[in-house]
């Protein structure tokens, strides 16, 4: 069987899906590895690496598309506007496809429609559950990880001050203040940065246990008390909160953003639209110089006034709604999802090679299309289709 990895093509991409290391154990388990010119580019592997680690290097990207049982991505299937095909069209029919695809997204409904009318037996890698079996395939995870490291070096990058308390001759410069808005896997990592860097921390989540892990980080701790009833599922995840108590958060923030010189937007709610929390007229009540990020514009945003994808400034107050901030990151985000995805193919034939195993939780969770058909709910919902 042959895996094949076409290099990224959406802009300002620079991760690839497998790295040296990752080839080598691919070849251990008996697998051909074709691997496009120049893949490994953005992740500082260079083609003789690969070569080196038992691959194939293949110049052209419709070659490893065709030529491959198995290919493995980092981003969905994307039109090739150089080479005029769209990924989705040129995949072996039949074949495997393992990357991050996003199904219930609007925007990749066409892909996956493809995907399924063409056979593909398709993987996403966003659907890991958070089991512990599955903990070493959580690339939401690892690219969560990275993003609260990078979102902080970002604001601190953009603020015209000093983030530590510093003693000069001149004075004594006092601490920046962060706000982390959602402790979760994005916000505490931005949490543990900021702290190094020196600021004073407070942090926001309506979980329990988030805002104990932030406290045991270090930060302050804020925010609306609501109860788990209103706050949890039964089985603990962040549900949507209803406008009673949005109304309160958002009160809340509007006074505690006032006091901030960064404010990290990361509170999402799975499956669901971001809650917008910071609205433009708390914006407008904020210190001129302050930097604002809304890592959760992927999912719409927590602030209305974001520009998604770009950024905007307010009465001297910046926001930034970078998307893809693991892609600017691209080494360590490379190395941990080529290992992510490692461990996700060992699973996946860990039994018998010729059958999708639809007993074992983490395929059966992950499987996007199969046999014609799109299999994942949360896809055929938002098609309309459940
Ligand atoms: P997560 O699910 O681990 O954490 C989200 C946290 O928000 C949870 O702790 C949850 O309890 C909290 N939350 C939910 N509603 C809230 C509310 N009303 N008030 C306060 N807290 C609330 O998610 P993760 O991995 O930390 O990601 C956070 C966001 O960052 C997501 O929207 C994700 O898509 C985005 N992200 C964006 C990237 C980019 O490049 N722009 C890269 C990686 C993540």
């Amino acid at each position: 069987m042959i895996i094949g990895i076409p290099k990224e093509i959406l802009d300002r991409e620079g991760r690839v899906a497998v790295i040296p290391d990752t080839v080598r154990q691919y070849v251990q388990m008996g697998f051909e590895v074709a691997v496009q010119a120049g893949a490994g580019q953005g992740a500082l592997f260079d083609d003789h690496a690969y070569a080196d680690a038992g691959a194939r290097i293949v110049e052209h990207p419709l070659e490893v598309w065709r030529a491959s049982d198995i290919v493995i991505k980092v981003k969905q299937p994307w039109r090739n506007g150089t080479a005029g095909y769209h990924e989705a069209e040129v995949i072996r029919e039949g074949g495997i496809l393992i990357a991050f695809l996003h199904p219930a997204a609007p925007m990749n409904h066409e892909a996956i429609a493809t995907l399924a009318r063409r056979r593909v037996t398709s993987f996403s890698m966003d659907l890991i559950p958070r089991i512990s079996r599955a903990q070493r395939m959580d690339a939401l995870t690892s690219m969560s990880t990275i993003t609260g490291y990078k979102v902080v070096v970002l604001a601190a990058n953009r603020f015209p001050k000093l983030i530590p308390m510093t003693g000069t001759t001149i004075g004594t410069v006092k601490a920046a203040k962060v706000l982390i808005v959602g402790a979760g896997v994005v916000g505490l990592q931005a949490i543990a940065t900021a702290k190094r860097l020196g600021a004073t921390v407070t942090a926001v989540d309506v979980r329990e246990e988030a805002r104990k892990t932030a406290a045991s980080l270090g930060a302050k701790v804020a925010g609306i008390e609501a109860p788990a009833e209103v706050a949890l599922t039964p089985d603990g995840r962040t549900r949507a909160l209803p406008e009673t108590w949005l109304a309160q958060e958002r009160a809340l923030l509007d006074e505690l953003v006032q006091d901030a010189d960064i404010v990290i937007l990361s509170a999402l709610v799975p499956g669901e639209v971001a809650p917008i929390l910071l609205t433009k007229a708390a914006v407008d009540k904020m210190k001129p110089g302050s930097v604002i990020v809304d890592v959760a514009i992927d999912q719409g945003g927590n602030c209305d006034a974001t520009n998604s994808g770009g950024e905007t400034t307010r009465n001297g107050v910046l926001i930034l709604g970078q998307w893809n901030i693991p892609g600017s990151m691209p080494v360590h985000a490379t190395w941990l999802y080529a290992h992510n995805v490692l461990y996700f193919i060992q699973n996946l034939y860990a039994k018998d090679p010729s059958t999708i195993d639809l007993e074992d939780e983490i395929i059966r969770e992950t499987l996007v299309t199969h046999d014609g058909k799109v299999m994942h709910q949360g896809t055929l919902k938002a098609l309309g289709q459940a």
